[in-house]
């Protein structure tokens, strides 16, 4: 297992959590936890005792809030290209072939509030606030939070949110449809940890083929895209899993998925 500086990963049976740790900066995200970041899912992505993947952030107050406004200063639009055009933790959060789940538990604000668009689920604490205030430095969203967002809450609310860099409660965040549960902060890491244990009882092989389905409808037109589900659809029946699902079905068992 590598070791990271900016971020504790833990497994948990078959829950992997990864707690990005900077705490006295709120978890700002510098370019060494986007790289530990991306780093630590590379390892989970290979261990096939991980099939769901949690991300927090450290401390009582923040997910995450934000890219690290100190890392901007100075820096020329090229330089701030190369870092972006780099391997990106958003993207590798995206196209990671596991459920990731962001347990929201405090400011989600910026890069962070881009991070928890780029998981699968959003579980936030009755406390968490999120925004996208980068329009008050003076920058906009560049982590995908202009497409994300908009595909999410669709383009009045993220139009709004973009434009006046007001942050919005948790409530409001789950009236938007921007989180998918809001529970009070003592509950925040049972209730994820409950669901991202429950997501890991199911077959790993159609667990990936669904994310991957589910996220080719903001992709692709609807046509292509009920063409890519009956292919992935139909992909789901060259598994070990797909026979012992059915068997255990008819048998009146629980099924032993095993990830072939
Ligand atoms: N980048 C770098 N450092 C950050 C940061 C960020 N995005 N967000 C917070 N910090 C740092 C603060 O500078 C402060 O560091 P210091 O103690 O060394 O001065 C520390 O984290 C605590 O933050 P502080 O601002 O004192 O907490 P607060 O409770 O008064 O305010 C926020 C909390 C989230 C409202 C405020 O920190 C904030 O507006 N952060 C920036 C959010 C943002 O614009 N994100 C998008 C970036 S593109």
């Amino acid at each position: 297992m590598a070791s990271y500086e900016t971020l504790l990963l833990e497994r948990r049976d078959r829950v992997a959590l990864i707690t990005i740790n900077r705490p006295a900066k709120l978890n700002a995200l510098n370019i060494q936890t986007r790289t530990e970041g991306a780093a630590a899912l590379d390892e989970l992505r290979d261990d096939d005792s991980v099939r769901v993947v949690v991300i927090t952030g450290a401390g009582e107050k923040a997910f995450v809030a934000g890219a690290d406004i100190a890392e901007f200063e100075g820096r020329t639009s090229i330089t701030q290209r190369d870092v972006m055009a780099a391997r990106s933790l958003f993207t590798a959060v995206d196209t990671f072939p596991k459920p990731v789940i962001a347990m929201v538990n405090g400011f989600c604000l910026g890069g962070g509030c881009e991070l928890a668009l780029s998981c699968d689920l959003r579980i936030a604490s009755e406390n968490a606030k999120f925004g996208q205030p980068e329009i008050n430095l003076g920058i906009i969203p560049g982590g995908g939070g202009t497409q994300r967002l908009t595909r999410l809450v669709g383009e009045g609310k993220a139009m709004e949110l973009i434009l006046t860099g007001d942050m919005i409660d948790a409530q409001t965040a789950y009236r938007l449809g921007l989180v998918n549960a809001v529970v009070p902060a003592a509950d925040l890491e049972a209730k994820t940890m409950e669901m991202a244990g429950r997501i890991a009882e199911k077959s790993p092989v159609a667990l990936r083929l669904a994310k991957e389905a589910v996220k080719t409808a903001a992709r692709s037109s609807l046509d292509e895209g009920l063409r890519r589900e009956i292919d992935l659809f139909a992909l789901c029946f060259s598994s070990e899993d797909k026979d012992e699902g059915v068997r255990a079905f008819l048998e009146k068992r629980k099924p032993e998925f095993k990830g072939r």
